[in-house]
């Protein structure tokens, strides 16, 4: 078969193939090849090797790029993120700069109960065209998968409003977006002094949100003055038994035993984990659940970041996402997220790399089809400016993705938008 489109002369072709580990703490392995080419068929990845192009592959229509030596990566995955919401909070920025706490904010009836009100007045229009345009950002920092949580109707009316514009998005962006329901992310105020009754509530959702379809998995806010540990367990065996694959918001500001909810449950992911103790540690490793880290909110929240260093080395996968939401992590800059697991957590390049590409593609269950180039997987890349991996590290907060390609289409051309 013949490529329609080949990249030749990639100085670095990082393909996040898991290659054999060395030892237990090692998350460099995956392959990286150096003056490489990719090729591309119908959408998918149809070679890719080291050295010259192989004929074979090379038709008369075939589009021939050189990549000039510059790096080029699988699509990013971006794995947590609570893309579909209404209105903005920069009000209270002024109260945590103060030091108010998130947690606080949120008791006086602000943080993510002020997005819910908001959220709820909002047009489906509205959610649909706010969420696009961040689209728009998130592409061009070179993510190609997002998964975007629910969260912010805490009634079923609002849930499904939010859940149908993940599906339009879908279908309208070249950003694939993968759906999440999070009808646990707080209690809403009708229910103040119910908690119980909202729970309860929750419940009554689940069945009713699979039968739509508009949700692969279920996640829930396990917090102090949250959802208590009981009351997640009690919500997660139920969105269980209705098939949904489960994430956790665990030991985000307090550590409540999240973590350890998420392994007893066989979650897919645990997501935060600021806050894990040893023990949850532990239970994640023993029950293959995967460590989602959002540093850019410890960076904005001015809290501690989680230990991935110990994670990585009891042989945890650890994926990296953004967390983009209008409260503890407004930004959508996936780059900044790794560069502060470089410079705070003390990730290397390539372990970050591996951390939103194939071990992201595992967080949201696509690891079939996206998270690593490999033959037959989709065609999702990346093309970086600069001559080796270190560099996007080194020369931090600014944007070094010059091109993008989802399923073999240039959708970002010279960091521009080149879709209609
Ligand atoms: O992941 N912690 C709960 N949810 C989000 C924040 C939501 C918000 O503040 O609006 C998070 O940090
Ligand atoms: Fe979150």
């Amino acid at each position: 078969m013949k490529g329609d489109l080949i990249l030749y002369n990639i100085g670095t072709l990082v393909t996040s193939k898991e290659l054999q580990r060395e030892s237990i703490g090692d998350m460099e392995n995956i392959e990286i090849l150096h003056n490489a080419y990719l090729a591309v068929s119908k959408g998918k990845v149809l070679a890719l090797g080291q050295g010259e192009v192989p004929k074979s592959i090379v038709g008369e229509e075939t589009l021939l790029v050189d990549a000039h030596k510059k790096v080029v990566t699988p699509g990013i995955i971006d794995s947590h993120t609570h893309l579909v919401h209404y209105g903005s909070r920069e009000n209270e920025l002024p109260l945590k700069i103060k030091g108010v706490p998130y947690l606080g904010i949120l008791k006086k009836g602000g943080g993510i109960l002020s997005t819910v009100r908001d959220t709820r007045k909002a047009t489906e229009e509205q959610l649909f065209q706010k969420a696009y345009d961040v689209l728009n950002r998130m592409l061009a920092f070179g993510v190609t998968t997002v998964e975007s949580k629910s969260g912010y109707g805490l009634n079923l009316e609002t849930e499904l409003k939010q859940l149908r514009t993940n599906k339009k998005l879908n279908e309208n962006h070249p950003i694939d977006v993968i759906s999440t329901f999070l009808g646990a992310h707080a209690v809403p105020e009708e229910y103040k002094d119910d908690p119980k009754g909202y729970v309860n509530e929750v419940i009554r959702m689940l069945p009713i949100i699979k039968e739509s379809n508009l949700a692969e998995f279920c996640d829930i806010f396990c917090e102090d003055s949250v959802f208590n540990v009981e009351e997640s367990r009690h919500i997660l065996k139920e969105a269980k038994k209705c098939a949904f694959k489960l994430k956790i918001h665990a030991d985000e500001i307090v550590s409540l035993g999240g973590a350890e909810l998420a392994g007893e449950l066989s979650a897919i992911s645990a997501e935060h984990l600021m806050a894990i103790s040893d023990k949850g540690i532990k239970e994640l490793c023993k029950n293959n659940v995967i460590a989602n880290i959002l540093p850019g909110t410890s960076f904005n929240l001015g809290k501690d970041y989680a230990p991935v260093r110990k994670m990585i080395d009891k042989g945890i996968t650890v994926a990296i996402s953004t967390d983009y939401n209008p409260g503890s992590c407004p930004c959508e800059n996936i780059q900044l997220a790794m560069n502060i697991a470089s410079a705070q957590i003390k990730m290397t390049p390539i372990e970050i790399f591996k951390s939103v590409t194939i071990n992201a593609a595992k967080a949201v269950g696509r690891q079939d089809t996206i998270g690593s180039l490999e033959v037959g997987k989709l065609a999702d890349f990346v093309v970086f400016n600069v001559e080796n991996l270190n560099y996007i590290f080194y020369n931090f907060g600014i944007n070094h993705v010059e091109d993008v390609y989802k399923q073999g289409e240039k959708v970002i051309s010279k960091g521009k938008i080149n879709f209609s």
